[in-house]
């Protein structure tokens, strides 16, 4: 007896979906990052430097990207004493003509390009009727524009190795922070903009999806932390943190961007991962 589902399944339509959206991404799970080029945007502090010691460790080669010269000539320095495969590309990633720049080299440099996490941003805390529109403006330039300028020069690369886009959120995009009217937007605008782009390539085989983060244990938290706004009502911060007010360590979350960009990923698309210890459940 011939059933429904046999006659789909050996539709020419259907054997080419399957072969060219799914099966030509299939890895070997033990060496994730074996033969990799993984490019990681704000890999000089925080989660992107966690980020890239991760997929290294896993074998990848991991192109640091960040607009502190110094840290990030370091952080991957860290990497290749340790053995690993890394260099470092300074960009600030609002600057257009240094992201296209910076894309190109990777290739150039590489042959290709299989991965790409925007980790790099920028966090403030201001009240809400005291943020100042250069500052809104400057927060959506790093977490949404930066973001989008890298994906943008990034995707042609991607669409030849079928490749991953790791976007960071935060469960500002999903939750509620206070103090942070522009973060929250900039954020929300990136985890709108990981399932537009999902949605958009997929039949051409990228994957892209988004972290949201609660509280890291990381330099642009203390930073903030230190300036909270006036007035600032304690009970209110809970919402930023985890379940027991604690703040996890960066590599943490540079698990969660390591198993998204790769072939363990390979039919997630258009998500995101919580990283928050359970805080908005
Ligand atoms: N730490 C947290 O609690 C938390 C929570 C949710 C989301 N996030 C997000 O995680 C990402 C990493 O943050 P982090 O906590 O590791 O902070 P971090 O300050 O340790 O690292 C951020 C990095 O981004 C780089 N950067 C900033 N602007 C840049 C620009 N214009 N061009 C190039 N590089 C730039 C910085 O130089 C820095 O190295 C950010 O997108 C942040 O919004 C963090």
């Amino acid at each position: 007896m011939v059933h429904y589902i046999d006659i789909v399944l050996s539709s020419p339509w259907m054997i080419h979906y399957i072969s060219t959206a799914r099966i030509s991404k299939k890895g070997n799970y033990m060496t994730r990052f074996y033969d990799k080029i993984v490019l990681i945007t704000g890999a000089a502090s925080g989660i992107g430097k966690a980020s890239a010691e991760r997929i290294a460790s896993e074998g990848g080669t991991v192109v640091c990207v960040d607009r502190q010269e110094q840290s990030v000539r370091e952080a991957a320095d860290a990497i290749v004493q340790s053995g690993g495969k890394a260099t470092a590309m300074v960009c600030d990633i609002t600057d257009q003509a240094a992201v296209n720049a910076t894309i190109a080299n990777t290739v150039e440099q590489y042959g290709k390009l299989n991965a790409l996490c925007n980790i790099a941003g920028a966090l403030r805390f201001d009240n809400t009727l005291e943020v100042k529109m250069e500052d809104f403006e400057k927060i959506m330039r790093i977490n949404c524009f930066g973001t989008f300028m890298m994906c943008q020069a990034a995707i042609p690369h991607l669409l030849e190795t079928k490749g991953f886009i790791v976007n960071m959120a935060s469960t500002a995009a999903l939750g509620a922070h206070a103090w942070t009217a522009a973060y929250s937007s900039s954020k929300g605008a990136v985890l709108a903009l990981t399932k537009c782009l999902a949605v958009e390539y997929h039949l051409e085989g990228l994957n892209c999806n988004a972290i949201c983060p609660a509280g890291v244990e990381t330099p642009m938290v203390t930073a903030a932390a230190e300036q909270l706004p006036e007035g600032a009502d304690m009970r209110l911060l809970t919402k930023v943190m985890s379940l027991d007010g604690s703040f996890a360590p960066a590599s943490d979350v540079a698990g969660a961007v390591a198993f998204l960009a790769c072939e363990d990923a390979n039919f997630i698309n258009g998500d995101y991962i919580r990283t928050d210890g359970g805080l908005l459940t």
